[in-house]
């Protein structure tokens, strides 16, 4: 019988036991689109999104800053990245939950997505559980997750400001990681840190895809509209500046990483 693909999202996003989440993550994901039917719930709810108990959540100002060059350093690193791939699994599976009228192919793409966020999950918990630790034996921040509670009200938002803006740093500051791990001689971590980096590549254009086709639906200026909510959410510190190779790759266009520099990289 063919599957409801929000309530099996919903499944996912609620599930709270850390192997089970990952077994059933997995499954969803795998599982051929002709299993699926994408059929708008009656009683939909919000979602009582499950995490385990560990990690403890804290202001990300209270988490200490450690270089990698201390075995604590380093898993505390891979303990952050691996709390943003958690996020992510919940954050995939609650923009095809959310938001259901969106066209079929939005749903796959997020699906697809989903099971990449697991997968780099699973990948960096093998490597902290090879150094004896496990996820939730550091504190974290929940930084990534509030933003997804304010952009629950919108798919325009939610695809704005998750791919578009989180997902595309993690684009900026990857390959300086990488390089930093490889320094260290972590090539296992430095071949993980590549998988994300090009898979994350095709998330943000994902989020750029479904940003752009949502802007056109309401005649909306894609450049300006991404400005003024980035605006809106207090977002606009892009000091560093971008990885424009990996952003073009992933969708933005030469003249928009032009504009959003001249807006606000160089405000600084
Ligand atoms: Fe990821
Ligand atoms: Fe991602």
């Amino acid at each position: 019988m063919a599957i409801n693909i929000f309530e099996a999202a919903k499944n996912c996003l609620e599930e709270s036991n850390l192997e089970r989440k990952i077994q059933l993550s997995k499954e969803t994901a795998k599982r051929a689109k002709q299993a699926y039917v994408i059929e708008k719930l009656a009683d939909w709810t919000e979602p009582k999104v499950g995490r385990p108990i560990k990690p403890a959540l804290v202001s990300p100002h209270a988490l200490p800053k450690r270089g990698i060059g201390t075995e604590q350093g380093k898993y505390s690193l891979i303990h952050a990245i691996a709390h943003i791939e958690f996020n992510a699994i919940n954050l995939a599976f609650d923009a095809i939950y959310r938001f259901q009228d969106m066209p079929e192919e939005y749903y796959w793409d997020w699906l697809q997505v989903a099971g990449e966020e697991t997968n780099h999950f699973i990948l960096l918990r093998r490597h902290l559980n090879n150094g004896n630790y496990e996820y939730g034996d550091f504190e974290a921040h929940n930084g990534l997750w509030d933003m997804a509670k304010q952009t629950a009200n919108d798919a325009l938002d939610r695809m704005a400001i998750i791919p578009r803006v989180l997902e595309a740093r993690g684009l900026d500051v990857t390959p300086a990681m990488i390089k930093k791990f490889a320094h260290i001689g972590e090539t296992g971590i430095v071949s993980t840190l590549e998988t994300i980096y090009e898979e994350e590549v095709g998330h943000v254009f994902i989020g750029n895809r479904w940003f752009r086709y949502l802007c056109e639906q309401r005649g909306l200026i894609a450049e300006q509209t991404f400005l003024e909510l980035v605006r809106h959410y207090k977002l606009d510190d892009f000091r560093g500046g971008f990885n424009k190779v990996g952003r073009k790759e992933a969708g933005f266009s030469e003249e928009e990483l032009e504009y959003m520099e001249n807006k606000f990289v160089n405000a600084y």
